[in-house]
């Protein structure tokens, strides 16, 4: 039986959609069901459920929010991930957890690989950091998947965010020098499931192929979507943000490719498979 912990958010729900998709057998908690920072109660929910991987999609997420709520995002990034690495390795299942390209500080000016040297800037990516470190070094039956700029139904993020600007202005700025690749959360959930499945286990990347700043990612939205108004570059330091952010963090995924013998789909492709799931759902 395979658990996914964080069930709710976009990876979470993705996950989800998946293994219905491959009818394979799940359980899905919420935070509301297991607290991923409550370890006793996890140890008794998988208690006898005979539990052959756990999948771990909880996270802190709010970047910004870090810089003043620093020690509940540790709890969630770094020693909750770690703690569910134990339980993981006590009961014999594979364990999967995430974190993110913002573990490096923008210097290098091309896509980042698993064997470059990270340097996170900010509480978030300094918890996720210390998070990958400590579940690699407690059970050697782990995944760590850096992914990035991560859009999907299961929960708000940009894309959604830029459409919803759509509706009520004619006119949209947007940063151009934030660059990294959008990831759909159901390639982050597809291609995890196939790395998963080769038993590699380690430090990978994973994100759609391509490179994007984040205006052209709102570029690439509004034209799939018909907006007729200007949308305008703007600068990161036009706005007021609490946590420092690396200009650059592109990942690198050809590691991961090479293992699971695939190539990722770009985010183009990504965002126009997300389009069509809300036009499906009427949100779009
Ligand atoms: N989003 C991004 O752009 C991005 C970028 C890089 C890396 N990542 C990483 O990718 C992974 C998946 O991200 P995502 O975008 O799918 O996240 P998400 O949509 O924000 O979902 C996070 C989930 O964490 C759960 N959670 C929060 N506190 C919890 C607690 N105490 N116990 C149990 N669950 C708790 C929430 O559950 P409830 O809804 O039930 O409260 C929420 O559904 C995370 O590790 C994230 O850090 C994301």
């Amino acid at each position: 039986m395979i658990l996914i912990i964080g069930g709710n958010g976009q990876l979470g729900h993705d996950f989800q959609r998946l293994f219905k998709e491959k009818n394979i057998e799940f359980i899905a908690t919420g935070s509301k069901k297991l607290d991923v920072t409550n370890t006793e109660s996890i140890y008794s929910f998988v208690e006898g459920k005979k539990i052959t991987l756990i999948i771990n999609c909880a996270a802190y997420n709010n970047v910004d929010k870090a810089e003043e709520e620093k020690e509940i995002c540790y709890k969630l990034n770094a020693y909750a991930p770690r703690d569910l690495a134990l339980i993981a390795k006590e009961i014999g299942a594979d364990y999967i957890t995430y974190s993110t390209d913002f573990v490096f500080d923008g210097t290098k000016k091309e896509p980042y690989t698993e064997q470059d040297i990270s340097n996170p800037l900010n509480n978030y990516s300094k918890a996720k950091k210390l998070g990958e470190s400590l579940v690699l070094e407690s059970y050697e039956k782990s995944f760590v998947i850096r992914t990035s700029w991560v859009f999907g139904v299961g929960n708000n993020n940009f894309v959604k965010q830029v459409i919803n600007w759509s509706k009520t202005k004619n006119i949209i700025s947007i940063v151009a020098d934030q660059i990294s690749a959008p990831t759909y959360s159901y390639d982050l959930a597809k291609y995890s499931w196939e790395l998963i499945k080769t038993k590699k286990y380690g430090l990978y990347h994973l994100s759609n192929n391509g490179i994007a700043s984040k205006y052209d990612q709102a570029k690439y939205v509004l034209n799939s979507i018909g907006w007729k108004g200007t949308l305008n570059i703007a600068k990161s330091s036009d706005f007021v943000l609490s946590a420092k952010r690396s200009g650059y963090s592109k990942l690198d995924s050809s590691k991961l490719e090479a293992v699971i013998g695939e190539k990722i789909p770009s985010w183009e492709s990504g965002v126009d498979r997300f389009l069509n799931e809300l036009r499906k759902k009427g949100e779009l």
